[in-house]
């Protein structure tokens, strides 16, 4: 990854990096070799971490089914910050993802107190972004879902009060509603593998998010009826809570294998392959046969007033739904990393890796890596002051938000009569 275009890769964060080692998260270096087409998010550094992409990759390369999930929720207007996670979402369904979105918007009422009213016309915004930037797939509204409410409260087996309270901080305080929002955004990322069948499936969010990652993570694991290990010498198919039938099962399907009380293990033969053929045996006998689910975590783009892009904060954010005088505004008084005179400027050059305008540019606004090393590269050099890079920016951003309003009329058509 040159580091003209990933303005983080000379100086990580030491914070980053000691958040991804304490949680296990990988640095997304260690699976990029693996990615077909690595996409800009990830060769800018945006997406920096991964849990288990490896799995995702394999299936891109091979042309195995996989699926793709994220959450939205509507809670206010999407704007600029909830781009970049959409992009992700149809980028992995352009890879061959099959495509899931989810309106939290039992999340929304429960935890934010957002009125049901509100919760569906917020959702509604989201949704049109998606089908604009091309998303091609299912949607839902988490309280529109009843087959999502009845894994929810299966996946509500597998988890007491108390690891909520070690996870999330609550307490005696915490409405109930609240944690069925969290044991439904376990079932969210569970979602794919019931309504299609097991498979690979990719949760692209920020970090934030990692929270509901790892807990799902540990309940797809509680919720299988069988471990498969590779042993070196053999491959140990472990039961948990397998039936004595389903294990006999697993006995007969590899010749040659030998059972044991609560394991069998069987020589020969690939990993993957007794995998596949061991959670058959367990969907056959009622079990989920799922895939520990996979993430990646992005960063955030900043804000335009320098620090988070925050609906709290309306001068921080470019609203997709904004018109484009008050769009226009923001960026003309947005924050740059300029310096404090011209003069001062051409001789030491400007500070892009703080400059919330050239952030713009390096998450949305500027595909080509080339066009946007050089706009880092002028900043440094003090040959472009801000005031011309910001017009130029503008413009870009501007025209950027036409295209997508059409493309959000001419995509109108995707959402009605879906929800
Ligand atoms: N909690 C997420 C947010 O605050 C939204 C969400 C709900 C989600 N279900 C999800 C995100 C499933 C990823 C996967 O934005
Ligand atoms: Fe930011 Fe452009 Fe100014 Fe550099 S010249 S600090 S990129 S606005």
């Amino acid at each position: 990854m040159g580091d003209r275009i990933n303005p983080w890769s000379s100086e990580e964060s030491p914070d980053l990096a000691r958040l991804f080692s304490e949680f296990g998260i990988e640095p997304i270096e260690s699976v990029v070799n693996d990615i077909p087409n690595v996409p800009y998010f990830i060769r800018r550094g945006i997406v920096v971490g991964h849990r288990d992409y490896g799995l995702i990759a394999d299936a891109m390369r091979t042309g195995r089914p996989f699926h793709v999930l994220t959450g939205f929720m509507p809670s206010g207007h999407p704007h600029l910050g909830h781009l970049m996670v959409m992009k992700e979402v149809v980028w992995h369904v352009q890879q061959g993802g099959s495509g899931y979105v989810v309106v939290a918007d039992r999340e929304a009422h429960g935890v934010r107190e957002i009125p049901w009213g509100a919760c569906a016309a917020f959702g509604e915004e989201y949704l049109r972004c998606l089908y604009a930037l091309g998303f091609v797939g299912e949607t839902y509204y988490q309280s529109r879902n009843a087959k999502l409410a009845a894994l929810a409260f299966e996946a509500g087996t597998k988890v007491n009060f108390s690891e909520l309270q070690a996870i999330y901080g609550f307490g005696a305080e915490t409405a109930l509603s609240h944690a069925v929002s969290t044991i439904t955004q376990v079932a969210d990322i569970l979602y794919p593998q019931v309504d299609a069948g097991p498979a690979p499936t990719i949760v692209p969010v920020g970090i934030d998010q990692d929270p509901h990652i790892r807990l799902t993570r540990g309940i797809a694991h509680k919720l299988r009826m069988f471990t498969v290990e590779d042993r070196g010498t053999h491959i140990s198919v472990r039961s948990k809570e397998a039936p004595v039938a389903a294990m006999g099962e697993v006995h007969q399907a590899f010749p040659g294998s030998a059972k044991y009380e609560g394991h069998v293990d069987v020589s020969g033969g690939r990993c993957t392959e007794v995998a596949t053929v061991v959670r058959e045996i367990e969907r056959r006998h009622g079990g989920y046969g799922f895939f520990t689910p996979s993430s990646t975590y992005h960063r955030f783009i900043p804000g335009l007033t320098g620090g988070k892009m925050s609906s709290s904060v309306p001068e921080s954010t470019i609203g997709l739904f904004e018109p484009a005088d008050v769009v226009l505004k923001k960026l003309m008084a947005a924050f740059t990393g300029g310096r404090a005179t011209s003069a001062e400027q051409r001789a030491l050059g400007g500070e892009p890796d703080s400059c919330p305008i050239f952030f713009l540019n390096l998450f949305h606004m500027v595909e080509d890596d080339a066009v946007l090393g050089e706009i880092r590269r002028r900043c440094l050099a003090g040959e472009i002051l801000c005031g011309q890079c910001k017009k130029e920016t503008v413009s870009l951003v501007l025209a950027f938000l036409e295209r997508f309003r059409e493309k959000m009329d001419e995509t109108a058509h995707l959402l009605s009569g879906r929800e």
